[in-house]
């Protein structure tokens, strides 16, 4: 297992849509792999796998605090079929740093996808775990979470973020 680099906001494949997983094979299983490793390390709750620079519809999430092997959650093509109700809850990204906002979503989620041996799977969640499966199908989607706040707002941490990321300039 390796640790990828994470890509940060101002990344044109941030704000791609990604592309099917077609079949599911070794270098799938690799990148799975690397995936959670750079997940657990850096710490987060999940990662979309255009954040690591590879523009497929493949996410990893585990919200346990103790990164219990029984919380991970590997999914491929994933798709919401059922989004309910509204709930208020603080957002972090690893793609961009040092922001948190409250941001709105759905209460309650169903989501259908494969796991990564290729077998049909839904999740059918609420809350924290609800949270981190749109936030990352958003990804896989080239939505961030900042999308999802006001303009007013959206526009204040743009210019945060400009200060941040003193490299470059950012395709804002
Ligand atoms: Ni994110």
């Amino acid at each position: 297992m390796a640790k990828l680099p994470i890509l940060i906001y101002g990344s044109p494949l941030l704000r791609q849509k990604t592309k099917e997983v077609e079949r599911i094979d070794e270098p799938l299983q690799q990148l799975i792999d690397d995936m959670v490793e750079t997940m657990y390390t850096a710490p987060g709750v999940g990662l979309a796998a255009n954040q690591v620079g590879t523009p497929i519809r493949l996410l990893v999430m585990n919200p346990s605090e103790e990164k219990d092997p029984e919380g991970l959650i590997v999914l491929i093509n994933p798709e919401i079929v059922l989004a309910e109700g509204e709930v208020m809850g603080e957002e972090g990204c690893l793609s961009i740093p040092e922001v948190r906002e409250q941001v709105i979503r759905p209460h309650h989620l169903v989501v259908r996808g494969y796991d990564r041996e290729g077998r049909e799977m839904e999740v059918s969640a609420s809350d924290l775990v609800a949270r981190i499966l749109q936030h990352e199908i958003d990804h896989l989607d080239g939505i961030l979470f900042i999308d999802r706040l006001s303009t007013a707002k959206k526009g204040l941490i743009k210019q945060k973020l400009r200060k941040t990321l003193k490299e470059g300039t950012p395709p804002f």
